[in-house]
Order: C-alpha cells, then sequence, then structure tokens
C-alpha cells in the first residue's frame, strides 16, 4: 500500500518540474473547450408547490439524468451568505501550516479529516488537491460537525464547525427535495425517495485545488464515478469540472448562484440502471486556487439499496446491496474508469 505524500503546496511550487506522482498518463490529460448543456433547473416553483412548474423541473432533472447524470439547480433556498462563509472558512483552514493540517489527518479505512494527495484511493496518478472531509447524520441528536472540528482542530474551529453544520443542514433539505423531484421524475412513489434517504448519514467534502504551473500534467480529480446516491457541489468561479458525456470530455460552467447536481452509483441502483452515474473529474489551473464543496448523499449503512415499484421489474440491473458492503469495498477496491457498481458484483 502507498503511503501518504504529505502535500505541501509551498515547497511543491518551488520545485522546478512537478513531481512524477503528479503526472497523470497521456491519455487522461485530453483537454477541452467545449461545456455540457446540462439544464438550469430553477427550484423555485416547486418549493412554492406550484404543479406545472413541479412537473416542469421533473422534466428538465428527467432528460438530464437519462442522458449523463448532472444538473444545476437555482433557487434552491440555500442563503448564499452561507456558501460564502463556508468557502471563507475552508480557506482558512487549507492556509494553515502544514503541521496544523496534519493533525486532523484522515486515519486509513476513514473517510473522514484532512488529506494531501488523497494517495491510497488512487491506483494510478496522484491529484493535485488537498480534501478535508467529514460525516454528517443531520438526525437532530446533537451537533456532529462542531463535535467534530472541535475534536480534531480544537477550540479555535468551533466557529468554523457551526458555518458547517449548518452548511449541512441546508444541504440535507435540499437534497431531500430533490429527492421528490427525482421520484416524480421517476415515476416513483413521490416521498419514496425522501423516506428512504430521511435517516441517511452524509459525508461533506471540502476540496483545495492550488495552482499549478504545469496544469496540462495534472489533474485536480481524477476520472471517477462517485459511488454514493447524490452529489450536491458547489463550485467557485475558477471552474473546472468536467463530465465525460457523449465521448467527450465536456466542463460545467461555474455558476456562482447555482448548485452542480449528479447522479452517484448508489441513486443509479435505486433506479434500477435507468439514471446515470457518469465519469467527471477536475483540472486545475496555472493562475488560481479553484475551491470546491461537496455534500455526499447517503442512505444509512445498513439500508438495503433496491430500487421501488415501479422500477423493481425484471430485468433488475443490479442485486440488493446495503451501501456500507458498497463503501467498505470503495476504500479497498476503487478503480477510476468504472462506476464502482461493474466491479463490485
Ligand atoms: C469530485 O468530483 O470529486 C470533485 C469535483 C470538483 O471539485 O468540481
Ligand atoms: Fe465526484
Amino acid at each position: 500500500k502507498k503511503k501518504a505524500l504529505v502535500f505541501d503546496t509551498s515547497l511543491l511550487l518551488k520545485q522546478p518540474s512537478l513531481p512524477t506522482q503528479f503526472i497523470w498518463p497521456h491519455g487522461d490529460l485530453v483537454t477541452t473547450q467545449e461545456e455540457l448543456n446540462e439544464p438550469l433547473v430553477d427550484l423555485e416553483g416547486f418549493f412554492r408547490g406550484d404543479m406545472a412548474a413541479t412537473t416542469t423541473a421533473a422534466e428538465f432533472i428527467r432528460a438530464a439524468c437519462l442522458s449523463h447524470g448532472f444538473f444545476q439547480v437555482t433557487n434552491h433556498g440555500i442563503d448564499l451568505g452561507l456558501v460564502r462563509a463556508a468557502h471563507d472558512h475552508m480557506d482558512a483552514f487549507f492556509k494553515l501550516p502544514i503541521t496544523k493540517k496534519l493533525s486532523a489527518r484522515r486515519k486509513p479505512g476513514s473517510v473522514c479529516g484532512y488529506s494531501g494527495a488523497h494517495a491510497d484511493r488512487y491506483s494510478s496518478k496522484l491529484p493535485w488537491k488537498e480534501t478535508f472531509s467529514f460525516g454528517y447524520h443531520g438526525d437532530g441528536h446533537g451537533h456532529v460537525v462542531v463535535d467534530y472540528f472541535k475534536s480534531v482542530l480544537g477550540g479555535d474551529f468551533e466557529e468554523t464547525g457551526w458555518v458547517y453544520e449548518k452548511y449541512c443542514e441546508a444541504m440535507k433539505r435540499l437534497s431531500l427535495a430533490v429527492m421528490e423531484l427525482l421520484a416524480i421524475s421517476l415515476g416513483v412513489e413521490r416521498s419514496h425517495y425522501r423516506k428512504f434517504f430521511e435517516d441517511g448519514s452524509s459525508i461533506m467534502r471540502c476540496n483545495y485545488y492550488p495552482p499549478c504551473h504545469e496544469p496540462g500534467l495534472t489533474l485536480g480529480t481524477g476520472p471517477h464515478c462517485d459511488p454514493t446516491s447524490l452529489t450536491i457541489l458547489h463550485q467557485d468561479e475558477v471552474g473546472g469540472l468536467q463530465v465525460f458525456a457523449n465521448n467527450k470530455w465536456q466542463g460545467i460552467r461555474p455558476l456562482p448562484n447555482a448548485l452542480v447536481i449528479n447522479i452517484g452509483d448508489t441513486f443509479m441502483a435505486l433506479s434500477n440502471g435507468r439514471y446515470k452515474s457518469c465519469l467527471h473529474r477536475a483540472v486545475v489551473s496555472r493562475e488560481r486556487a479553484r475551491r470546491s464543496l461537496a455534500y455526499f448523499v447517503c442512505p444509512k449503512e445498513d439500508k438495503v439499496v433496491r430500487p421501488p415499484p415501479p422500477l423493481d421489474v425484471a430485468p433488475r440491473n443490479y442485486p440488493d446491496f446495503t451501501w456500507s458492503d458498497l463503501l467498505r469495498f470503495t476504500q479497498t477496491h476503487y478503480r477510476a474508469d468504472v462506476t464502482t457498481l461493474q466491479t463490485f458484483f
């Protein structure tokens, strides 16, 4: 097993050439200027209970999910001041001395904590990024995020913990609303997925991509499909998220007021393969640091993942499984080039 490389950007950037661990295979480095024409779904009417607007939103989401699984939402109900605060607090965290960040280092086998170059998750090359991840249950008991920040970083990070506690709370609320739209769009009983995910525990990941003097040789996040159910992402104005759809890489334009949502492997299974979990990656910039905040929606660990009626008819594309089995599998057998489900079964 590879030893995690300490990702101290200030030292890395002083090196005349990119360390070889960060140089990706030629085939992965194909650049693109194209943009994906993913729909921008306005959620205002849906939240107001307007039937026609709800149907329209569900239709846009259905078309996107049948083809590549990516869409953006506006009027999502998340306070933009909270989004900004979440970015600002992450900036402050990633600017800390490396020794302080390493005190919150991710332990082997855990998804929580600080990681520079997610070394053991990828079989090939190292991503040009730092991440900080933590879990969120949102079951109304205690404040898991505040407690986590205080326990790994100390009392000075209580306020940061509160910002993220609120951010996760807001993401959970939005994710359950989107679950309703997904149900409507699939012809499933409207509250089915909402109820399925209500007691779930999600994962929050803050991504920081330092500028790179050789952006054409490396990747911020290598090609992968999300093994989780649904991802809600806020990317800053730098941009860099790209999706492999219709046989080519296409960028997702950064929209400060919007959130990017994509289907993960687990939801693909819950839709009996109708909705796509699509390969995506993040490229880095020569001039500017880039940030993104990803909230990964997951079911409760022991829940059986099985498509509901009327999607549960033969042929079933995937056997039943639990999220904890799939999560354990992704931590040991991660393959960046295919969905986890293809290697899991
Ligand atoms: C990811 O897909 O894991 C990262 C996406 C991003 O930073 O835009
Ligand atoms: Fe992803």
